[in-house]
């Protein structure tokens, strides 16, 4: 391990140790994914997100000075920098993209080096010289557990972590509500009978399969809450704290909503909000709702092939269950079931392989 006088100088062979951080099969998509700048001025230029974190880091400097913070996938360094700016004694950043590069250049940038040393590795595989009073990190996913990243944060939780010591944010709730949004995806769906028109060729037959791909998958889209049908309940609540890998292997959450106008439910909409939680604090960092200021993260939408009519007081009663997929376990398959009233129970799985990317900030 590099001392503190070069604290950006990258770790490639972890902590002297002979053990490589060579990363391998979908791993090197996923962080070669983070290597690009898109992803990662999507996230700084997301202000709800980057300005919620560093209010949250700043409003909680005097539990941060003078003490050790690891980052957990520190990316281009930001959350590092705001922990130093807040006091930190000591900053790990760790990532295993090569964006740390460019994290070693803003820490520069900012005459920060004294306290920010960026370790360039898996957070699961590198070590670090000292346990760390708090854990940071942005590891949060369209549908919340998207991309499986938060196993790797409750490793390094578990790794690095002083028992006792304070996770940010450590706690998120995922909620969802009935919407009525058709029109946002029936442009795609209705394409298909537009061809005769423009080829003079006929192409409805391919309905049935738009449909089955674009509404088998999570949308990502930014749902205005004019679509929201009935208030939004909390489907499952994630302490960072506790969560146990084993309570990753499958999320299980129950909803019962009650729709506020008679309308089209066309399906569900999710989306979450994260709170640092410290002694004397409770502050939510930052909402993805759609009542909130938006996000990259948008919200995430489990359509129905077919709206159904709902009265107001109608109650839906249902519940989600979340697992890593078979093929690639950073991915999610979603079941969902429900109940309007006394109606017949509906059960649909989902998955996230055609999950739109985020919209672009820019
Ligand atoms: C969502 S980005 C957040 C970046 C930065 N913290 C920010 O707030 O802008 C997640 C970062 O974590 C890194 N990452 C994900 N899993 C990791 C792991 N297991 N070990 C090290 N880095 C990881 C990715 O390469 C990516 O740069």
């Amino acid at each position: 391990m590099e001392s503190s006088s070069n604290a950006v100088e990258l770790h490639q062979d972890v902590a002297g140790s002979g053990k490589t951080n060579e990363i391998k099969g979908s791993d090197k998509v996923f962080f070669s994914s983070y290597a690009h700048v898109n992803i990662h001025e999507n996230m700084v230029r997301d202000e709800a997100r980057t300005q919620g974190y560093r209010q949250a880091i700043m409003q909680c400097s005097d539990l941060i000075k003078g003490k050790v913070v690891v980052d957990i996938g520190c990316g281009t360094g930001i959350l590092s920098c705001f922990c130093a700016k807040a006091g930190a004694r000591k900053v790990y950043g760790i990532d295993a993209s090569s964006i740390i590069e460019q994290a070693k250049q803003v820490v520069r940038e900012n005459n920060l080096e004294s306290v920010v040393e960026l370790i360039n590795g898996k957070a699961e595989v590198v070590d670090l010289p000292e346990k760390a009073d708090i854990l940071v990190s942005e590891w949060m996913g369209n549908f919340l557990f998207f991309e499986g990243m938060l196993n790797s944060v409750v490793v390094a939780r578990d790794r690095f972590l002083k028992k006792g010591g304070l996770i940010l944010p450590g706690k998120c709730t995922l909620f969802v509500s009935p919407v009525d949004c058709r029109k946002l995806y029936e442009r795609r769906i209705d394409f298909w009978s537009s061809t005769k028109k423009t080829y003079d060729l006929s192409m409805e037959c391919m309905i049935p399969f738009a449909k089955k791909c674009l509404l088998g998958s999570v949308r990502r889209e930014d749902i205005p809450s004019e679509s929201v049908i009935g208030p939004a309940q909390p489907l499952y609540d994630l302490d960072v704290n506790t969560v146990t890998l084993k309570g990753l292997d499958l999320v299980k959450g129950d909803f019962q909503v009650t729709c506020d106008r008679s309308t089209s439910l066309t399906g569900f909409a999710t989306w979450f909000d994260a709170y640092f939680e410290a002694p004397g604090k409770d502050t939510k960092v930052l909402s993805t709702s759609p009542f909130s200021t938006r996000t990259h993260w948008n919200q995430a939408v489990l359509y129905r092939d077919e709206g159904i009519p709902v009265k107001k007081g109608d109650v839906i009663q249902g519940s989600m269950t979340l697992t890593p997929a078979d093929l690639n376990e950073r991915h999610l398959d979603i079941k969902l079931s429900y109940q309007i009233g006394d109606g017949q129970r509906e059960e649909k799985m989902y998955n996230t392989w055609q999950t739109p990317g985020p919209v672009e900030m820019y």
